[in-house]
């Protein structure tokens, strides 16, 4: 079948719209018509080149779609059916994915950094030429045909663009705090960060009763959106440093967990200075694949501080993403105020431009 997609052909030149060939579904596959696909940081890492991706590849990995045809010995879905795309595929049998770490698991690690299904071939075609997977879901094409362990079946009334932004964002965000941190009741949160993932972070930190919550940005409305998700205070980085007022605002301590949600060196060793001792730092920004960070490591020992990574909100996203529609039923998780813009996929690189002058909380791109 044919469908429209955002084709990246080479870092640093935007994406090109074009006419795909895609493949129907083997066996344990699924092909899904999606609805939308969620302007993520992550892809334009790659657009930039800071992530490193072998092309041409269709990006997007957050998202959501309607089943079209499955392959043969699919049993989880059917045709017609809304699904999330997960992107972070799972083998469902090695040490992390029986252990309840499916993020962590080396089938997804190899299709992410090889662009192809596990099988190693790729179902998009231009001209006969094979184009690359992202995540193994690619969700910036009207269709995309992926593994069947890399999609979940969710409610069919629940509205997909809010189902959208659940994908990433939202999961990444609250699963780092509820997942990784695991934020006690009552204590200090510093969120480095206000984009769609640190908003994510901010509101999880609501949700479990962070008793003060500081949203960090250097983008006025980011904060405004900050405070809307959660944050009881905010802090403009670009005027005053942000350590510094941390400490202020907590009696002269840092917070108990600092999360950072760009992927700057200096933003990292920020969120980790700012924390108290016994304090925890978790990064889940993504940096450039050379950065290196610097720790001092006697203020570990002496403070006993924590730094620590959490790649999909170390969650379990079959579990936790429905999870998530139900805490967003019972009016605990906000997403209305999240969706700031909707844009066609035609024009997906001003989506990207608006992302990197700071104008959205989360954006979608309708397929
Ligand atoms: N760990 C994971 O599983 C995971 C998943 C998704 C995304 N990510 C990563 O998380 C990061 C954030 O993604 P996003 O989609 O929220 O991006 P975003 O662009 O929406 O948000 C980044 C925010 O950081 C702010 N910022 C930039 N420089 C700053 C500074 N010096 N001090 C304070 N704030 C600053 C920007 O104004 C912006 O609001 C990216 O690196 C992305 O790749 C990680
Ligand atoms: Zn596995
Ligand atoms: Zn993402």
């Amino acid at each position: 079948m044919r469908a429209k997609a955002a084709v990246l052909y080479e870092a640093g030149t935007p994406l090109r719209i074009e006419e795909v060939e895609v493949l129907p579904p083997q066996r344990g596959e699924v092909q899904v018509r999606m609805y939308a696909g969620g302007v993520c940081h992550s892809d334009l890492h790659v657009m930039k080149g800071d992530l490193y991706m072998p092309t041409p590849v269709i990006l997007g990995h957050e998202g959501s779609g309607i089943v079209e045809q499955v392959g043969e010995g699919v049993t989880s879905v059917q045709p017609g059916d809304h699904v999330i795309p997960i992107w972070r595929v799972s083998c469902g049998a090695c040490e992390y994915c029986t252990g309840g770490r499916p993020a962590l698991c080396d089938v997804g690690t190899q299709v992410r950094v090889t662009g192809l299904m596990p099988d190693g071939t790729t179902r998009f075609r231009i001209n006969g030429t094979p184009v690359r997977h992202f995540a193994g879901v690619s969700t910036f094409s009207q269709l995309s045909t992926m593994p069947e362990a890399a999609v979940l079946k969710i409610p069919q009334d629940f509205p997909l663009d809010k189902a959208a932004l659940l994908g990433c964002g939202v999961i990444t965000g609250v699963g780092a705090v509820v997942n990784a941190a695991k934020v006690r009741m009552g204590s200090s949160v510093a969120v480095f960060g206000c984009g769609g993932i640190g908003l994510n972070a901010i509101q999880g930190a609501r949700i479990v009763g962070a008793l003060t919550i500081i949203g960090v940005d250097v983008v006025d409305r980011k904060l405004e959106y900050a405070r809307k998700l959660g944050a009881t205070h905010t802090i403009n980085a670009a005027q005053q440093d942000p350590v510094e007022a941390i400490k202020e605002l907590t009696g002269g301590k840092g917070v108990d967990y600092a999360f950072e949600a760009i992927g700057l060196p200096k933003t990292i060793e920020q969120a980790y200075a700012a924390t108290r001792k016994m304090g925890l730092c978790v990064v889940i920004g993504v940096t450039r694949a050379d950065v290196r960070v610097g720790i001092n490591a006697n203020e570990m020992v002496y403070a006993e501080k924590t730094l620590m990574g959490s790649l999909y909100g170390s969650s379990r996203p079959k579990i936790d993403l429905l999870k998530l529609i139900d805490m967003y039923r019972s009016g605990k998780l906000l997403l209305d105020e999240l969706l700031t813009r909707t844009y066609p996929l035609e024009q997906i690189n001003e989506a990207y431009a608006a992302l990197e002058r700071g104008e959205v909380a989360r954006s979608l791109v309708l397929a």
